[in-house]
Order: C-alpha cells, then sequence, then structure tokens
C-alpha cells in the first residue's frame, strides 16, 4: 500500500515537472522507438537481398536468370513499400542519440529523401531486367544499385550511432 502510494506520488511529481519544464510530457507520449526498429529492420533486409546479388555479380555464387531476378524483385518491393510511418519528426540522431543513425537533413530538406529513394526504385527496375537477362548484364547494372543506396547514405545517414 505504502509502495504504491509512493510510486503514485513519483507519477504526479514527474507529470508535474513535466508541466512545470515544458518539455517532458511530449517526448514520454513520442516514443519512436517501434519505428527505428521497423526501419533499421527495412534496412537490414536491403543489406541482405544486396549482399545475394553482390555475390552473384562478384562470381562468388552461381548465376541463375530465375533466382537472380527473385533478389531483385524483393529489393524492388523492399523500396516501393509506404515507409513514411517509420520516418517519424523527432526521430533522427540528434534527438535520439545512440539509436538511429539517421540524420536531422532528412527531415529539414525533406522532400530530398524522396528522390534519392526514386533513384535507387529506377536502378531496380534497370536491375530486373538485366538479372534476367545474363551475368554480364547483371554486372553492368550492379553499379547503379550500389550508388542507389549508398547516394542516399552519403546524404542522410551518420557514419556512426
Ligand atoms: C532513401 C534513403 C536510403 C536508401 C535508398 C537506402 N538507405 Fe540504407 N539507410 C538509410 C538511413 C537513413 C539509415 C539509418 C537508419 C537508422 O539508423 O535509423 C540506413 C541504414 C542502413 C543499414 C543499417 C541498418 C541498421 O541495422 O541500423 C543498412 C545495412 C542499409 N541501410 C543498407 C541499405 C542498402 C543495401 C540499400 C540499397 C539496396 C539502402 N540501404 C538504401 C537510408 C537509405
Amino acid at each position: 500500500m505504502r509502495k504504491r502510494t509512493w510510486i503514485a506520488g513519483a507519477a504526479a511529481l514527474a507529470m508535474a515537472l513535466a508541466v512545470f519544464t515544458g518539455s517532458g510530457m511530449a517526448s514520454a507520449q513520442e516514443d519512436h522507438s517501434a519505428a527505428v526498429k521497423a526501419r533499421q529492420a527495412h534496412m537490414q533486409l536491403n543489406g541482405f537481398f544486396m549482399g545475394q546479388l553482390a555475390a552473384i555479380a562478384k562470381g562468388q555464387a552461381p548465376y541463375d536468370a530465375a533466382q537472380a531476378t527473385g533478389v531483385v524483385n524483393s529489393l524492388l518491393a523492399l523500396n516501393t513499400m509506404d515507409v513514411g510511418a517509420m520516418w517519424p519528426p523527432g526521430s533522427d540522431n540528434q534527438s535520439l542519440p545512440g539509436k538511429t543513425r539517421a540524420l536531422p537533413e532528412i527531415w529539414t530538406t525533406f522532400p530530398a529523401i524522396v528522390e534519392k529513394s526514386d533513384a535507387l526504385t529506377k536502378a531496380l527496375e534497370a536491375m530486373v531486367v538485366a538479372a534476367g537477362t545474363d551475368l554480364a548484364s547483371l554486372q553492368g547494372a550492379f553499379g547503379a544499385v550500389g550508388a542507389g543506396c549508398g547516394g542516399c547514405h552519403r546524404s542522410f545517414r551518420a557514419e556512426k550511432f
């Protein structure tokens, strides 16, 4: 009983402080951890499929037209999803240090990041055709896909957490 009163008291004090400082309240309501986790998982899937494609391009994995096309279609599906909700304002690396590498420029220069995303989609569309043609075509189209990922990272991702 006593303990519960203490907890209630602490909560009331925290709320009073939050109102007093005018901060706390908003940040307590905006928990972006699920969105950050989702977008990082989304990027890890990008990394996984990109690794498969790179192995084929480098001759470390056998080339098979249907399989290569499947990998590229997976990347295309990933990069044409509506991921807007995974990038809420206030979830940049200044607001959430140590949790995300997303630079504030994603939001301050919006919609510039959409152009980067579109550039990757274009490269992937060319890659679908190339991957289904032959290994030389796949290799020829690979650089543009890598540049599609890197182009966005250079502008909008911090080097480190
Ligand atoms: C439109 C911009 C954009 C594009 C295109 C993009 N990325 Fe990312 N990527 C980011 C940002 C921003 C982060 C940092 C996310 C965070 O930490 O919250 C990131 C993070 C990552 C991570 C680290 C994930 C983690 O566990 O923290 C990997 C791996 C990655 N990207 C791979 C790729 C690959 C591979 C591609 C291309 C197929 C790609 N990305 C395309 C913006 C992009």
